[in-house]
């Protein structure tokens, strides 16, 4: 991969070991992956921020980075934590809550935005043909699919990498022959709600190994449900990206249909639970809008959530705090408005959570493996009702 004489110096080290390591890691990634240069970015995001995910060997990598003198060069936002500072805070033992704060402070010396979230497209919406190099795989998917960036699909090393040179390796999908469409899906069936968009994700992830698909005769789309079928995508699947709508050159495409058994089977594959009644309703997977929020807010609409079971909303902490009044009538049926966290980084288990119920895809996939729960998946408002009813 070529570099400018600046990059050189910097890979030679006369920016210090923190730059050196980092530019190390982009050539490496570069070399492998046949980039040409290094590109700018306008942000990175970074994943790999909850202790639990972390560990205390990448915690120290932080800090060694950070005493080095390592600064962010692009913006830089990070991926939820395994606590919020109000509830979880109270109910997990204290050391762990020690090694994540350590974790913060090490990001937070280095100048990354404490954004806490998987949506960090609700804080600031990345510009149309920007290049990005972040490593949520569901913020991936939206903002190539639905907000027009560019990134690929980093792992938390090297966006942190990138965060901190300012630029990524010019490959995948910051190239525009590696964005075309190679199979067209063709819906045979109509997905009712954010749930089944989900379900779909799933499926496709499965069959369509990493190749773009252009998805025909979508129709209901809502930002919920585009959101819900790229984090599904890219939980069983290599894709990131996928097109919806119209596509002119169709006939030379490789071609699948989607029935509405698959979406069946998909919802009943990540629905393991053997009783009846959730211990944890969790929405929130990727974090919650304003506007969903809203939407719970009215949906709970002054209803209480029954004894025994658990309703938390997960978001940002600037979500939440844009959101006040409505997370005020959700906390006042007794939900949990959690800002910064999510449940599959945490440690449910320690809380004697076993079932739990959502509406999202990717927390019904990855709960049996990271939460060792069971899983209930159905639409949000099936997902209040148990809430209520029980
Ligand atoms: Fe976000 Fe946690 Fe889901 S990080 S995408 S809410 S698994």
């Amino acid at each position: 991969m070529y570099l400018t004489k600046e990059e050189e110096h910097i890979y030679d080290g006369e920016h210090g070991w923190a730059s050196q390591i980092c530019m190390k890691i982009l050539v490496r990634l570069g070399d492998l992956f046949n980039a040409d240069k290094l590109i700018p970015i306008s942000s990175a995001h970074v994943s790999g921020v909850s202790y639990k995910t972390l560990g205390d060997a990448s915690a120290e990598f932080l800090k060694a980075l950070a005493d080095a003198g390592g600064k962010a060069h692009a913006r830089a936002t990070l991926n939820p934590q395994s606590f919020d500072t109000e509830y979880l805070k109270q109910r997990l033992p204290a050391e762990l809550y020690e090694r994540q704060m350590n974790i913060i402070e090490q990001f937070e010396k280095k100048g990354f935005i404490q954004s806490l979230t998987c949506t960090p497209y609700y804080l600031e919406k990345p510009r149309v043909n920007s290049h990005l190099a972040w490593a949520e795989s569901s913020a991936v998917v939206y903002t190539n699919s639905v907000l027009g960036a560019w990134t690929n699909r980093e792992g938390g090393p090297s966006a942190l990498a990138a965060a901190i040179i300012g630029k990524t390796p010019n490959y995948g999908m910051h190239k525009v022959e590696n964005r075309e469409p190679r199979i067209l899906v063709k819906m045979e069936t109509q997905l009712r709600n954010e749930m089944e968009f989900g379900a779909l994700g799933v499926h496709l992830g499965k069959i369509l190994e990493d190749k773009i698909p252009v998805i025909h005769g979508l129709r209901n789309l809502s930002e919920e449900g585009l959101k819900q079928l790229g984090a599904a995508l890219a939980t069983t699947g290599m894709t990131n990206m996928f097109y919806y709508g119209e596509y002119s050159k169709q006939g030379s495409l490789e071609r699948v249909s989607v029935e509405a058994g698959d979406i069946k089977d998909a919802i009943e594959g990540l629905s393991t639970a053997s009783k009846p009644k959730p211990d944890l309703i969790f929405i929130g997977c990727p974090h919650c809008s304003l506007r969903e929020i809203k939407k719970i807010a009215g949906l709970m609409n002054g209803k209480k959530v029954k004894e025994g079971i658990e309703l938390w909303v997960c978001t940002s902490r600037y979500v939440k705090e844009k959101a006040r009044k409505y997370v005020e009538k959700i906390e006042g049926s007794g939900g949990h408005v959690l800002a910064g966290v999510c449940p599959v980084v945490s440690w449910t288990e320690k809380l004697g959570i076993k079932t739990i119920m959502t509406n999202s895809a990717k927390t019904a996939y990855y709960a049996p493996m990271l939460n060792k729960a069971e899983t209930m998946l159905a639409p949000l408002e099936e997902c209040l009702k148990k809430a209520v009813e029980g």
